[in-house]
Parts: C-alpha cells; structure tokens; sequence
C-alpha cells in the first residue's frame, strides 16, 4: 500500500540534509496514515513530538477515535513504523485455534513485548483485546510486512486466519503478531511499550502506570 511505501527507517539515520529532508518528508506523511485494505478513516487526530524528539525516543500519543473494525494506523516512534489495528470478534475468536501453527504462540520470548503484555495477554499480546499496538517490521531482515487481515483462503496460506503477510521471504505472522512455524522470521513482531490514558488515546513509548 501506498501509505506503507512512503515510510523508509532507514532514512532516518542519515546525517546529511538530503536524507533530512526525505526523513521529514516521510515522517509527515506516516503520521496518522491508515492502511486496511477496506477504506480509509477521513481524518486521525494525533499529535506529537517533533521528528527530531522523536528520534530520540519521546512518547507518541494517538488519538484511535477514528479506527474502525480492520483497520490499521500507522505512526512512527523511534523511527519505527508502529501499527494499531482495531480487529474483529471474528479475529479474535480466531487467534486462540492458531496456537499449534505457531513457533511462539504464548509469547514466552520476552524480548519481544513487554511484560505486561505476556503476562495478561498472551495469544493477543494487547492491552485491550481489541486493539492491537505491533512495531511493523518483519523480524527477519526488517521488511514491513502487508496486513492481510481478511478470514479467507490466500495464494500463501488455504487456511488463511488473518494477519501479515511478508513477501520478501514469505514469513507469516498472525493477527496478534504470532509468527508461524516453518517461515524465515525467527520471532514474534514486537509490541512495543505503550498504554491508554482514555480509552481513545494511546501512548506509545511508555509503559501502564509509567507515565
Ligand atoms: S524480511 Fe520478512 S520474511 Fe524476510
């Protein structure tokens, strides 16, 4: 998808002002971009830090009012595409029957989320059931990976349960950020840290009870 393509991490580490100015360029256009493969939401509040404060790790706060069911936000937080999907009941009621195609279905690698999130939720690593908080890089070789987030059989998978779809190698994660087994992508996408201060409001970059 368009908005997904405008994001490039890796200009954000360039010193020199052409890499600047494309940083800023894709920094202000991945900020409240919304990818779903249905529609787009008409407008996201957020409001943030500037790019070079968030480069050095400040908090992004996200205003999700707009979300709707399948669709995905996208910010940048330490110069990471963070996703933040609103999935489905049918979704949810989905993810629990996955756990024996997956390599690490009840978040045991702690590396991957933070405590919190494997502590309460394990098989949908989030904080409310619904609304799903990943870093969108693949954790293979860092490609960010497509969100496939229909119930349907796919050219990748017949028994398709929704979730991203990594085509650079073929690597599968479920809705939750599962990775399955048998795929190059050694681990679970990573739910970075991050709490609600309304139940429209996101804060990424701070734990529950840190702020
Ligand atoms: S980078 Fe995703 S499968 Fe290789």
């Amino acid at each position: 998808m368009a908005n997904e393509a405008v994001f490039d991490p890796a200009d954000s580490g360039e010193p020199d002002h052409q890499g600047r100015r494309r940083f800023l360029t894709a920094t202000t256009v991945a900020v409240g971009a919304v990818g779903a493969g249905f529609a787009a939401v008409p407008f996201i509040k957020s409001w943030n830090p500037s790019a070079r404060a968030k480069l050095a790790g400040a908090p992004v706060t996200v205003d999700i009012s707009a979300l709707q069911e399948g669709q995905r936000l996208i910010v940048e937080w330490r110069g990471q595409p963070i996703w933040i999907v609103k999935r489905s009941r049918a979704i949810l009621e989905a993810l629990p029957t996955l756990d024996g195609e997956l390599r690490d279905p009840r978040s045991e690698n702690a590396d991957q989320q933070p405590d919190y999130i494997q502590a309460e939720s394990p098989e949908l690593r989030s904080i409310k059931p619904e609304i799903s908080v990943l870093v969108g890089l693949c954790t293979h070789l860092g490609c960010s990976p497509e969100m496939v987030a229909e119930i349907r059989p796919e050219p990748f998978d017949p028994n398709w349960k929704g979730g991203y779809f990594c085509p650079c190698h073929k690597s599968k994660f479920d809705m939750a950020g599962r990775v399955y087994q048998g795929v190059p992508a050694p681990t679970n996408l990573v739910v970075p840290p991050h709490h609600f201060t309304d139940d429209n409001t996101i804060v990424v970059g701070v734990d529950p009870g840190a702020a």
